[in-house]
């Protein structure tokens, strides 16, 4: 057992951890440990949205994947899709780096026009943020399945201490020992022509927190689709059309493909947060998460490792400096511009 926080961001506490230091969680969790050089990543969000023109969004998506193809390009990506609440079927390729400097190359040359230039029949965005290895934490049921920017990652932890209570996600990120993380001001929108920019605020949050079921079987399975994916999806549903009064700007419930297009057993929600702790008051609070987090408590104490489920989430609070939202003749109900 060690702490998420690796050795090497740990520092004297002005702020205390939610549980005891001899606290033992009920089953393991473990996260994603980058080689101690790493000191900032690029967690960056590409995506395409049309009502009723498939084949501009394929050829822009395979410009998209094109461009992650040369030099500077991400170090890992997948593909999802959702069709969101004005009917718009929106693919998002989630990319990442881990060396700031050759993403901001790379988007010099390659990416920025994905925002920049005009495309028929389709609209554009860009949501990313670069935070600080300090500013994030990543957590996972399974130690062989990286996900996310835990693709860039040296490896794995070992099991963890700070997981399995309300609260164990803030613990995780190495900015709280010091840091509340609370928001300041609120975000903006600058308008040029079709494009839209959105001016950030202070501690804006993000999670993305994704399901792998494709290694289930039977009993499982049926658990999962039957019991736990519905009640997900009414949480999801919850935060896409009423989450704005309680400080979730936009939720994305999304389906995982294959480059080409092709369905698999992979899903994740992402959502953008006024802050952590909004986050955190919907997690513990609402019906759907708190029957799914005792559910999956259950049953992750239960089976332990033997669980073919999968479960990860990766969760930042950026500082305003660390983001960037642009968006190219979408619709106003798109991502970051409900916030404003
Ligand atoms: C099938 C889907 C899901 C299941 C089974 C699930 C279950 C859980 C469990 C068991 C934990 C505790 C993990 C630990 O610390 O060991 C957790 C934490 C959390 N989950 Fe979920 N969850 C799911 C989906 C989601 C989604 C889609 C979101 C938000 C978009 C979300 C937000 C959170 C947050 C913010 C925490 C951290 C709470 C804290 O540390 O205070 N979860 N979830």
């Amino acid at each position: 057992m060690e702490s998420a926080i690796p050795a090497h961001l740990q520092c004297p506490r002005t702020r205390q951890r939610r549980v005891a230091d001899d606290y033992v969680p009920p089953y393991p969790s473990f996260v994603a440990r980058h080689a101690p050089g790493v000191t900032q990543v690029v967690m960056a969000y590409f995506g395409v949205q049309h009502l009723d023109d498939a084949v501009a969004a394929d050829a822009a998506l395979r410009d998209l994947a094109a461009s992650f193809a040369c030099e500077g390009g991400p170090a890992h990506w997948d593909r999802s899709r959702y069709t969101d609440e004005a009917g718009y079927t929106n693919v998002i390729c989630a990319a990442y780096w881990d060396d700031p400097a050759r993403f901001d190359a790379w988007f010099a040359a390659q990416g920025a026009k994905w925002t920049r230039e005009q495309r028929a029949g389709v609209g554009t965005f860009i949501e990313l943020v670069r935070p600080d290895v300090r500013r994030y934490e990543t957590l996972f049921s399974a130690p062989d399945r990286p996900e996310g920017i835990a693709t860039l990652a040296a490896g794995m932890s070992d099991m963890v201490t700070e997981h399995a209570y309300w609260g164990g996600a803030r613990d995780r990120i190495p900015a709280s020992q010091t840091d509340a993380m609370q928001p300041a001001g609120a975000p903006r929108l600058v308008r040029d022509g079709g494009r839209v920019t959105v001016r950030p605020h202070e501690n804006l949050c993000l999670i993305r927190s994704g399901q792998d079921w494709g290694d289930t079987q039977a009993d499982e399975r049926a658990m999962y689709q039957r019991d736990v994916e519905p009640v997900l999806r009414a949480g999801m549903d919850f935060l896409r059309d009423e989450g704005l009064s309680i400080g979730c700007f936009a939720n994305r419930y999304l389906s995982v493909e294959t480059a080409d297009g092709h369905g698999i057993e992979k899903s994740y929600g992402m959502s953008w947060w006024r802050s952590l702790d909004a986050l955190e008051r919907w997690a513990e609070s609402h019906p759907t998460h708190v029957a799914i987090f005792g559910a999956a408590m259950k049953y992750l104490s239960t089976l332990g490792p033997a669980a073919k489920l999968k479960l990860y989430h990766e969760v930042t609070v950026a500082h305003a400096d660390e983001q960037f939202f642009e968006y190219l003749n979408c619709h106003d109900r798109s991502g970051m511009l409900r916030a404003a």
